[in-house]
């Protein structure tokens, strides 16, 4: 018996203005008849947020932001809270995304900085990490280096309001996808780490995603692992039809 709850969310990095988002919530939300107990989010860009909250409100489409500062308010040109987050009507926040890595300078103790941001302000983190095709041969020790260093502060609480991406970046992107058995390989390493320094039930109870390509054609084979709770999903997520597919995928 599992009590983690699938999560099927939709990165959607720099696309959509805000009427181009209205268009694709209205096209999904009928799509979603029936979910149950998969939980979807849309994370689109900062400035679609406000209207997808009026939108989403008292509907089973969750929303989510791509980053935050770390800072509550102040001169910080640029930047947005989790609390201006909060108020928009988002409940997850992406930390550490790679491509916030390796494109605007967030190193781990930064992406650490956010996290806990993130969990004073009740936002729900989806902290991102992996390797890049260099690194492959070393997953484990960047993992590990990764996921001490960005949960420095986290207790076992606020652990249980963390999601896990797991996201090869030469995956991400490039229609190369890890296979099902690899993803899963890394996952429950993953999860042994998580035992190793909170306990077995936290290890068990973390939600952990994988990322990277996925697209309606592999989802089903990768949400059938053990201990893959879901999908972050790029370029397949900015289409009601492919995303809708990939939800489906999680409800077999
Ligand atoms: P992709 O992106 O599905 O387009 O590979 C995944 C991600 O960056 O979260």
């Amino acid at each position: 018996m599992t009590m983690r709850h699938p999560l099927i969310a939709g990165n959607w990095k720099m696309h959509k203005t805000p009427q181009e988002t209205e268009e694709f919530i209205v096209e999904l939300l009928p799509k979603l008849a029936g979910v149950g107990e998969i939980e979807v989010l849309i994370i689109p860009p900062f400035t679609s947020l406000d209207r997808s909250g009026t939108l989403l409100q008292g509907k089973s489409l969750q929303l989510g932001a791509q980053d935050l500062h770390y800072e509550a308010e102040g001169a910080f040109t640029g930047g947005i809270s989790a609390r201006m987050l909060a108020a928009c009507g988002c409940k997850y926040v992406l930390v550490g995304h790679s491509e916030r890595r390796e494109l605007f300078g967030d190193d781990d103790t930064i992406v650490a900085r956010k996290l806990n941001a993130a969990l004073d302000s009740d936002l729900m983190p989806i902290l991102c990490i992996g390797e890049t095709l260099s690194e492959h041969d070393l997953v484990e020790e960047k993992i590990t280096r990764q996921l001490t260093q960005d949960l420095t502060g986290v207790g076992g609480k606020a652990l249980a309001k963390i999601t896990i991406a797991y996201e090869p970046i030469w995956a991400i992107g490039t229609g190369k996808t890890a296979t099902p058995e690899v993803a899963q390989e890394t996952i429950s390493m993953i999860r042994r780490w998580i035992a190793s320094h909170y306990d077995e039930a936290a290890a068990q109870g973390t939600r952990i995603l994988y990322g990277g390509s996925v697209k309606p054609a592999n989802a089903v084979s990768l949400l059938a692992q053990p201990d893959i709770d879901g999908a972050l999903v790029g370029g397949a997520a900015l289409v009601p039809g492919s995303f809708a597919q990939i939800v489906d995928a999680a409800r077999l």
